[in-house]
C-alpha cells in the first residue's frame, strides 16, 4: 500500500491519533503536512518522521478558523504541492452534563469538531478535483455508536461528521474522491488520559482487555487513504477492539 508521490494533510497531527496517522502515512511514502494548534507537538511529529527518513512539514494553525486554514493550505501547497490525502482528525472532547452545558461550550465543540473539518475540506478538495483522485478520512467517535452521557455536544458534532462523510461520499463518488470515517473507541492518547481517571480499569472492561493504541487507528486511516481502498466510500470503519459493531 504505497503512498509514494502523494501529499497529505493531517490535522491535529501533533498528538495521539493524528501523530500516529502522520507517521504511518509518511512511512508509506506520503509527504505529510502536520497541522496543529500546538506548534511544538507538530514539530515533534515532523522530527520523528524525518528521523525515520520521511518528508514532512509542521504548520501551527487553528483548523477551526477560516484565515489560519487558508494560510496553512497556501503554505502546504507552496512547500509540498497539491494535497490529495486529508485526515480530518483535530478535535476536542470535554465531558459536561447536559443540564450544565452552556451555549458557549456547545458552540466550541461544534466549531472545532464539526465546522473545522468542513473548513479544511473546503480549502483542500480543489486539489483532489484537479487530480481526479482524493482520499478524505474523517475521525469520528465510537460515542456516536453507543450514545454517551455527558457528551451531547461531542456526540452531536461527531454524529455530524458521519453525516458529512456520507454526503460528501455521494457528491464526489464519480470524481475519484473517496470519503470515509473512522470512529475510534477508547484509544490511549493524551486526550483520553485527560478525561479518564482510571484507564487501566476501563481497559479491563473492553472485549480485548486493552485500550486501543494510536497506531491501531492509524493503520485503518492508511488503508482508507490507499489506492487499494478505491471502491470504499461513505464507510464507517470501526476501530474499537470489538466494543461496538457497525
Ligand atoms: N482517544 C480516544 O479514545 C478517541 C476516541 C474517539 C474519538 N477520538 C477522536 O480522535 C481525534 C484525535 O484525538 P486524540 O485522542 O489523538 O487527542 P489528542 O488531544 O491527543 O490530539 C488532538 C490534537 O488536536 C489538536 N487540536 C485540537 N483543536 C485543534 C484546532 N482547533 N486546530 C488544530 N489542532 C487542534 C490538539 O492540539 C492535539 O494535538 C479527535 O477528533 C478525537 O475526538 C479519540
Amino acid at each position: 500500500m504505497s503512498l509514494e508521490g502523494r501529499n497529505a494533510v493531517v490535522t491535529g497531527g501533533g498528538s495521539g491519533i493524528g501523530r500516529a496517522s502522520a507517521l504511518v502515512l509518511a512511512e508509506r511514502g506520503a509527504a505529510v503536512a502536520v497541522w496543529d494548534l500546538n506548534g511544538e507537538g507538530a514539530e515533534e511529529t515532523v522530527s520523528r518522521i524525518r528521523e525515520a527518513g520521511g518528508k514532512a512539514i509542521a504548520i501551527e494553525a487553528d483548523c477551526a478558523k477560516t484565515v489560519p486554514v487558508a494560510e496553512a493550505t497556501a503554505r502546504t501547497r507552496a512547500e509540498l504541492g497539491p494535497v490529495t490525502i486529508l485526515v480530518n482528525n483535530a478535535g476536542i472532547t470535554k465531558y459536561k452534563a447536559f443540564l450544565e452545558l452552556s451555549e458557549e461550550e456547545w458552540d466550541e465543540t461544534i466549531e472545532i469538531d464539526l465546522k473545522g473539518p468542513f473548513l479544511v475540506t473546503k480549502a483542500i478538495i480543489g486539489d483532489m478535483l484537479d487530480a481526479g483522485w482524493g482520499r478524505i478520512v474523517n475521525i469520528s467517535s465510537s460515542s456516536t455508536q453507543s450514545g454517551s452521557p455527558n457528551m451531547a455536544h461531542y456526540v452531536a458534532a461527531k454524529g455530524g461528521i458521519i453525516g458529512f462523510t456520507k454526503a460528501l461520499a455521494t457528491e464526489f463518488a464519480d470524481k475519484g474522491i473517496t470519503v470515509n470515517n473512522v470512529p475510534p473507541g477508547f484509544v490511549d492518547t493524551p486526550l483520553m488520559r485527560r478525561n479518564v481517571s482510571d484507564p487501566v480499569r476501563v481497559a479491563s472492561r473492553m472485549p480485548m482487555k486493552r485500550a486501543g493504541r494510536p497506531e491501531d487507528v492509524a493503520y485503518a486511516v492508511a488503508y482508507l487513504a490507499s489506492e487499494e481502498a478505491a471502491y470504499v466510500t461513505g464507510h464507517t470503519l470501526s476501530v474499537n477492539g470489538g466494543r461496538f459493531f457497525g
